[in-house]
């Protein structure tokens, strides 16, 4: 009910709410006024217990009281937050002289790079990326490849060897990508368009080799690919990732178990000045070549292994090592740095994530 004790009191909240020094002291107000118990609130609950002649008028006179309380809260609100941000400004300055905050920033390794940019070059031209277990067992990794047991080719190889199992058998670090082509016959029909990106394994560590080390294997099959298709893909290729347009290219003729005929891709390149630089140099043509790749025509026995009839379906395969492929193309000297994880070397040849990998159209 509306007395002059009611407006007393608010009286008293005014003047209490004029002086608040700070927004707590302020809300401390607000809640003990129109808070769930606060005076106004219980003035206006109390309406309902007067006669009902005189409701009407207590309740306007309350809701006015209510409305003079908000009305200053908001005013001493917006007066002390325009004095709090006063005074902050007026208290904080900038030290110019203090030195800046660092923050690393992270880069795409050089390997990570070369595989990005080569999925997309292969994916441009219809290939799909395949992948394969690090452990492999024998059968895929050579002996389906045409290299049995005895086969010298297995003594290239290096491998590493997991320790024997009951019945004799080994697994081993896969020597190279191969063997997921023999998985992916295995397991799909032809027509077959895939390269397969990973990591493979072999004893031997120099500065052109390392313990582990990447390759990158193609694998077309159908039903009339022929060595055209092979030699076109793979200078296209080359010239794409290399970046240069008229990069020489020439086939040697070479020996892989899979692959049969089975030749080696040279690309052009120049080693004036004790520098190496990939391309044409001269108006006459390449003055010098350099080995970039094994490939062939699928061995027909490869395809009897993985269940393929080699009277209906004909292809072509290659291999191809990304260290090796990153360092011609970053001018990177040794392979082992690509492995120490010594940042000042990384910081130096890595890529910066808003780099757009690829070659498509550049
Ligand atoms: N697997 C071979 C190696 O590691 C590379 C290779 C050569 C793969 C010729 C192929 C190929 O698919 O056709 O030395």
């Amino acid at each position: 009910m509306s007395t002059p004790k009611s407006d007393q009191i608010t009286r008293e909240i005014l003047s209490r709410i004029g002086q608040a020094s700070n927004l707590e002291q302020l809300d401390a107000i607000r809640v003990e006024t129109l808070g769930r118990n606060g005076f106004i609130t219980e003035l206006m609950k109390s309406v309902g217990n007067l006669p009902p002649e005189s409701r009407r008028d207590a309740g306007q006179h309350n809701n006015a009281l209510k409305q003079s309380v908000l009305e200053a809260l908001d005013e001493r609100r917006i007066l002390l937050q325009t004095s709090e941000l006063n005074s902050r400004l007026s208290k904080e300055t900038i030290d110019v002289s203090l030195p800046v905050r660092t923050y690393d920033s992270g880069v795409i390794h050089p390997i990570s790079q070369t595989i990005d940019e080569m999925v997309n070059i292969f994916s441009s031209m219809g290939f799909s990326v395949a992948e394969g277990p690090h452990i492999e067992t024998d059968f895929n990794n050579f002996t389906a490849l045409n290299i049995p047991p005895e086969h010298p080719a297995r003594q290239e190889h290096d491998t590493f060897y997991l320790p024997e199992k009951d019945d004799g058998s080994r697994l081993v670090l896969r020597t190279h990508t191969s063997p997921v082509q023999i998985r992916t016959m295995l397991s799909k029909k032809p027509p077959i368009r895939i390269i397969v990106p990973g990591r493979t394994f072999r004893a031997d560590y120099d500065s052109t080799h390392s313990p582990m080390f990447h390759q990158i294997e193609g694998l077309v099959i159908d039903q009339t690919t022929n060595m055209g298709h092979l030699k076109g893909c793979l200078i296209d290729f080359c010239r794409k990732f290399f970046k240069v347009e008229d990069l020489p290219a020439r086939f040697r003729p070479s020996y892989f178990p899979f692959t049969e005929p089975s030749a080696e891709m040279d690309i052009g390149c120049s080693r004036e000045g004790g520098g190496l630089t990939i391309g044409r140099t001269k108006k006459s043509g390449a003055e010098d070549w350099m080995e970039i790749l094994g490939c062939g025509m699928v061995n027909p026995r490869v395809f009897e292994n993985c269940n393929i009839d080699p009277e209906k379906f004909q292809g072509f395969a290659f291999g191809l090592g990304i260290e090796r492929a990153a360092m011609l193309k970053y001018g990177i000297p040794d392979l082992r740095m690509f492995y120490d994880s010594d940042l000042r070397w990384l910081r130096h040849f890595g890529f910066s994530s808003l780099e757009i990998p690829g070659a498509l159209g550049s």
